[in-house]
């Protein structure tokens, strides 16, 4: 196992003349979880495709430990594949219903194996997801809003899942969330977007699992609230701890408030020379 997952430095991404990405530096040691907050279009979709290694029109370094998965706000699950199929979709060799099984038994569906993609409940499609990246053993997993079309109830289940997963397998995480008090639940530390840089790093050292009525839960909550741009006075209860397009934006200090490198923020310009990207 790599030391690191990822190692992002002067990374750059445009559209056009749109800087979207601007300098970002990111490092994610092996097994850290992340979440990555930020306004909406400030590029958190972006970076994870870059590290996903499906987008590569970039200018920088990047090096991503070589097993990787991916997991969308929405399952993206073939239709027209019975479930334990799309589970080892696209791995070598023939399609290993065993090894599927292993996996969706991980998250709870292995009864579900044979169904197709379209009888599944939102929660189902997203536990078959979940396992999807589950069986290919990865050592970054990349999770865009994974929790976002869930219900309530079942978004806690799939994100103690999510937990769980983690704590048996230990892969790094990196996963977009909107939603202050999730991100606090499950990660190790938890970094703000803004001006396409990570602005903010806040390292949650708080045992697990964790208890939003915890008086250093609640402190930290109204640290990245307050990192988010959303004022002291608006509460996890008024947001419904989700920020799904805050109007404000953070008021930079210019400093990571732990350890993570902050990128130069430097200003509009075109898009560098193609950059490099690596397998850790
Ligand atoms: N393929 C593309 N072509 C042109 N512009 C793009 C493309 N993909 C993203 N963008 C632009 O880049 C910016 C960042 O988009 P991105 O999807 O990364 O935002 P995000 O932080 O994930 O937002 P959200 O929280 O709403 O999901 C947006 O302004 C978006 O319009
Ligand atoms: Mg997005």
């Amino acid at each position: 196992m790599p030391a690191s997952a990822v190692v992002a430095r002067d990374l750059w991404r445009s559209f056009g003349e749109t800087p979207v990405i601007r300098g970002l530096d990111l490092a994610i040691p092996a097994g850290q979880f992340v979440t990555l907050l930020g306004t909406s279009g400030c590029g958190k979709s972006t970076l994870l495709r870059i590290l996903a290694d499906l987008d590569n029109e970039i200018s920088g370094k990047v090096q991503i430990a070589p097993r990787r998965a991916v997991a969308f706000q929405s399952p993206r699950l073939l239709p027209w594949k019975r479930v334990w199929r799309n589970v080892v979709l696209g791995l070598p060799g023939r399609p290993d219903k065993a090894r599927a099984l292993e996996a969706l038994t991980e998250v709870g569906l292995a009864h579900r194996a044979n169904a197709w993609p379209s009888t599944l409940s939102g929660g189902e499609a997203q536990r078959a997801s979940l396992a999807r990246a589950l069986v290919r053993d990865p050592q970054l997993m990349l999770l865009d809003e994974p929790f976002g079309a869930l219900d309530a109830l079942t978004r806690i289940r799939v994100q103690t899942l999510v937990e769980q997963l983690w704590q048996r397998h230990r892969p790094a995480v990196l996963l977009v969330t909107h939603d202050v008090e999730e991100a606090l639940l499950l990660a190790d530390r938890a970094l703000v977007m803004e001006s396409g840089v990570i602005s903010h790093s806040l390292e949650i050292n708080l045992p697990r699992p964790r208890n939003v009525t915890d008086p250093a839960f609640v402190a930290l909550r109204a640290e990245l609230l307050a990192r988010l741009g959303v004022g002291a006075a608006v509460t996890a209860a008024d947001t419904g701890g989700s920020l799904a397009s805050p109007d404000s934006t953070a008021s930079p200090d210019g400093t990571a408030s732990s350890g993570e490198p902050v990128g130069s923020g430097a200003p509009v310009g075109p898009a560098r020379p193609s950059g490099t990207t690596e397998d850790v």
